[in-house]
């Protein structure tokens, strides 16, 4: 439990690049999974400052992201792909080729081989070594709804209604979301190393309580991390408030 999601921020940052510089040492890659959305920017901006004022290199980083909307141009202001462009990606020195993000534009005859493909790809690199999440306000990781089991792999769904109400303003309308995705599975999301949940302010405080203190349960997905043996919950104080 951080006092602002400034401290917060700025600890999972220095964390990253911890890691990032330990694997660089040793000449391998790090691999990260990283998610979009509005809580995880600091973290991105302190990492862009990072790179510029302390030269922290991104040239051994490989990143998964962990969804995009289906279906949605690369170029769309919502699109994930664009987020992370814009966030991170255009402003540190990381090889084009070692970006990974869900495909938003596939024809859906090829969105299963490809989910499969996404799988094989982050197997290949020896698994993450670091994921990065947000919460949904009904408890979903990555874009795995409530009703997600915890085999899931890399898979299209269908959003719930909380998560296109909540991104509706983003959209000019809730017409105008769309109403499918490709997420990472949960089980995707646990085989990762290490785990780093964020989430801030008080609209968070009751799904983060219940993900922390209560049942295990794939109506609420995030619930799932309480199996995970190397995952935290990093908080700002108003989001840690209904914890007991
Ligand atoms: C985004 C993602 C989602 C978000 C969650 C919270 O890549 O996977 O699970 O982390 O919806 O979104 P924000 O941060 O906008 O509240």
């Amino acid at each position: 439990i951080f006092s602002d999601a400034n401290q917060a921020s700025a600890a999972v940052a220095r964390e990253l690049a911890e890691l990032i510089r330990l694997k660089q040492a040793t000449g391998d890659l790090a691999v990260l999974g990283l998610a979009t959305g509005s809580t995880p920017k600091k973290v991105y901006a302190e990492l862009v400052r990072m790179h510029r004022q302390n030269g922290l290199s991104f040239s051994n980083v490989v990143t998964f992201n962990l969804d995009e909307y289906y279906w949605i141009e690369p170029d769309a202001r919502q699109s994930y792909h664009r987020f992370m462009h814009e966030h991170l990606f255009s402003q540190v020195d990381i090889k084009p080729e070692n970006v990974h993000i869900p495909d938003g534009t596939l024809a859906i005859e090829n969105v299963r081989a490809y989910c499969h493909a996404y799988e094989s790809a982050i197997a290949q690199q020896g698994g993450l070594d670091f994921q990065l999440l947000g919460i949904g306000r009904n408890g979903h990781i990555g874009f795995n709804e409530p009703g997600s089991p915890l085999q899931s792999r890399t898979r299209l769904i269908t959003l719930d209604g909380l998560t296109r109400a909540d991104a509706s303003a983003d959209f000019n309308g809730l017409v105008h979301v769309p109403r499918r995705a490709i997420t990472m599975g949960v089980q995707t999301i646990l085989e990762a190393r290490r785990v780093v949940l964020l989430a801030w302010g008080e609209h968070k405080a009751a799904i983060v309580q219940r993900a922390v203190e209560g049942l295990v349960t794939e109506s609420l997905p995030a619930s799932y991390l309480q199996n995970h043996p190397n995952a935290t919950f990093v908080v700002d104080e108003a989001c840690a408030s209904e914890l007991t």
